[in-house]
């Protein structure tokens, strides 16, 4: 089993960190093959070019060893901050740039994009941890939990990709040790449970 965990966090004494580095142990001791991003780390440049835009591929080493690892994964892992209802602009950008076609979705021979997608990652689990500071009423029902929308529908939807996972820390600013403590031991059983399959059974 393979596994891309992409992290999308610029503060190494993040929280978000602690979720990657649990994220991607749990993995290993379970002899899942990680592919591991901290694009922030990596300076992953998140800005699709026009000549990107009109070519099924890119000059850019990491986003085609990004893709590659994307179409050999059987699982695929996103942690991120909720910034504004969205993932970091970082992240948008490894979206943009490589959750694209023809790996990614693509449409019917004729079809010049406006009809429905052909989602080429069909069989493929996701998971998103994400983090906010907002308490999940209000998240809910005055914001809309806009990232389930994101993730759901536009993103793992719209690649073919049915079945996934999303889990929402909140609220870390008011969090203490004990319960961020409490958070990771679930982030490690939110893992096993994907390995094991059984995170997503409906
Ligand atoms: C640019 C920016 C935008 C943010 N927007 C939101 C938001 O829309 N909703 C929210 O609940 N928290 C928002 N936050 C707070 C972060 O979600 C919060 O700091 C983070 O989840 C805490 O995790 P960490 O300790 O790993 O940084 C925002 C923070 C930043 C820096």
């Amino acid at each position: 089993m393979k596994a891309s965990v992409i992290l999308a966090h610029p503060y190494r004494g993040s929280f978000n960190h602690a979720i990657f580095e649990t994220v991607c142990r749990v993995f290993r001791e379970r002899g899942v093959e990680v592919f591991g991003h901290d694009l922030y780390a990596e300076r992953f440049d998140p800005v699709l070019t026009a000549e990107e835009l009109g070519s099924d591929s890119s000059r850019d080493p990491l986003v085609n060893l990004c893709a590659r690892e994307l179409v050999e994964s059987d699982l695929l892992f996103f942690i991120h901050p909720n910034w504004w209802g969205q993932p970091p602009a970082i992240l948008k950008g490894y979206i943009d740039r490589v959750i694209r076609p023809p790996h990614a979705y693509d449409f019917p021979p004729g079809d010049s994009g406006g009809g429905l997608p052909i989602g080429k990652l069909a069989g493929k689990r996701g998971v998103v941890i994400n983090t906010s500071n907002t308490p999940a009423e209000r998240e809910n029902d005055y914001f809309g939990d806009p990232l389930e929308h994101i993730w759901g529908r536009c993103v793992f939807g719209f690649c073919g990709i049915e079945k996934y996972y999303r889990r929402m820390f909140m609220m870390v600013a008011d969090s203490d040790v004990e319960e961020r403590t409490r958070w990771l031991k679930e982030v490690g059983e939110i893992t096993d449970a994907a390995v094991a399959g059984v995170l997503f059974a409906s």
